[in-house]
């Protein structure tokens, strides 16, 4: 099992001291004079120009046919009327605003992307604007159906979350549609599957990993890369809203307290079974996400590692957000929220509106926080990750 992200013995850090940051922990500890200071580097103001963006994830919904622990409250959150949710059009209005000022990837993102309705018909605009890249992630289940009509849409590359091979649990930690861990585990190998008959290369498999629960299989997940040309990426836990993994604690004597864990022990410990890896050029992985890529020896496939809790990587923030009810927003933590409702709705010429999304979207990214905090004020299933 891995060691914790976060020992209990450390002290609160002050707001400039980021808390998750391993190294300067184990320093403070040997060395309590030491001034900690932040960690990134004083000139890294953040990317607050629209110039830095490069990426608009395009959440399509809220709603979701799991409850995943990490994601939302076993009780949901409250779900947004259908109505109140931006349609096809006025995401579209919004991602070509995007793509006259240098938005060239999309990613589509829930809640879980699949549940919405005229999916293919957002994703089949998005491809219209001709965009380098344009991405979807998805918990699998449906993809069964609908990975073929996705590819026909125009749609490029797809990323799975997948983060137990065990069907106990996956339905502890998925719940709702989740629950039947069998069924679901089944399902999501069929939609890998689907995914690679209609011709979709490059997938991308995220995995969770959370201390005492998934733990003891990053080196199963890291052994898919070695025959196959998927990234499998590890993820730190991000504590966003209202969930909370100590949902995960307790009933179930198989499964430890939960705790949140450092990818560089995740790193570690899939080298001492597979060997070490070497860095990739990351211009030869698709996407321009925050992850760290490595290859194990004579692999196909590729490791990445998104550290946004030990190394927040804010510094290097290349995107917007946009959510199902029309906020763009700033970063995945916290504040920063621009509504684009008043375009939308009140300028009817186009070209007009397309100017005034625009100017929403540089009055937004100037919102980005240097880095983000402890904890960000919305459940995930609202944001899309
Ligand atoms: P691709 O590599 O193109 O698939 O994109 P991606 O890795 O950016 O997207 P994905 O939806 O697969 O998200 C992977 C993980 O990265 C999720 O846990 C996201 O919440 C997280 N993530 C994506 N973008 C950001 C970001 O800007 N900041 C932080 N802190 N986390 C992010
Ligand atoms: N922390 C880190 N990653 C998360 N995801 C969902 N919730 C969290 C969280 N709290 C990941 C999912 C999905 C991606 C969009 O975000 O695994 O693949
Ligand atoms: Fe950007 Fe916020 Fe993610 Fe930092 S945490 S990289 S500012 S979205």
């Amino acid at each position: 099992m891995l060691s914790p992200l976060v020992s209990v013995s450390i002290p609160p850090p002050s707001a400039t001291q980021h808390p998750y940051n391993r190294h300067a922990m184990t320093l403070a500890h040997a060395l309590p004079i030491l001034d900690l200071g932040p960690v990134r580097p004083t000139y890294a103001q953040g990317p607050r120009s629209l110039d830095a963006v490069r990426l608009l994830r395009i959440s399509v919904t809220d709603r979701c046919n799991f409850r995943c622990v990490y994601c939302m409250p076993e009780d949901g959150v409250p779900f947004t009327e259908q109505n109140d949710l931006l349609s096809a059009d006025d995401i579209l209005d919004v991602a070509r605003a995007a793509a006259e000022v240098g938005v060239t990837h999309f990613k589509v993102t829930g809640g879980e992307p699949t549940v919405r309705h005229d999916l293919i018909d957002i994703v089949r605009g998005l491809a219209a604007l001709g965009p380098q890249d344009l991405s979807l992630t998805t918990n699998g289940v449906l993809l069964d159906k609908l990975a073929r009509p996705l590819r026909e849409a125009g749609l490029d590359r797809l990323t799975f979350s997948w983060d137990t091979m065990r069907p106990d649990r996956f339905a502890r930690i998925a719940r709702g549609a989740g629950r039947d861990g069998e069924r679901a585990l089944s399902q999501l190998r069929r939609g890998i599957d689907a995914a690679l008959d209609a011709g979709f290369d490059r997938l991308k498999i995220n995995v969770v990993v959370i201390g005492g629960v998934n733990d003891d299989e990053v080196a199963d997940f890291a052994r898919l890369t070695v025959d196959q040309p998927f990234t499998v990426r590890f993820i730190e836990y991000m504590p966003l809203g209202d969930a909370t993994l100590i949902d995960l604690a307790g009933e179930d004597a198989a499964l430890g307290s939960p705790y949140t864990v450092d990818n560089h022990d995740v790193r570690l410990a899939i080298e001492a079974e597979l060997g070490p890896m070497r860095p990739v050029d990351r211009t030869s992985e698709a996407g321009v996400g925050p992850a760290n890529v490595f290859r194990l020896p004579g692999a196909v496939g590729k490791i990445g590692f998104i550290s946004a809790m030990s190394q927040p990587f804010c510094e290097t923030c290349n995107r917007l957000r946009l959510t199902a009810t029309g906020e763009l927003r700033a970063c995945l933590f916290e504040g920063g929220e621009v509504s684009v409702l008043p375009s939308l709705r009140n300028i009817t010429d186009r070209d007009a509106r397309t100017a005034d999304l625009i100017d929403r979207m540089r009055q937004c990214v100037a919102l980005k926080p240097d880095v983000h905090s402890q904890r960000g004020n919305r459940a995930m299933s609202q944001l899309g990750g």
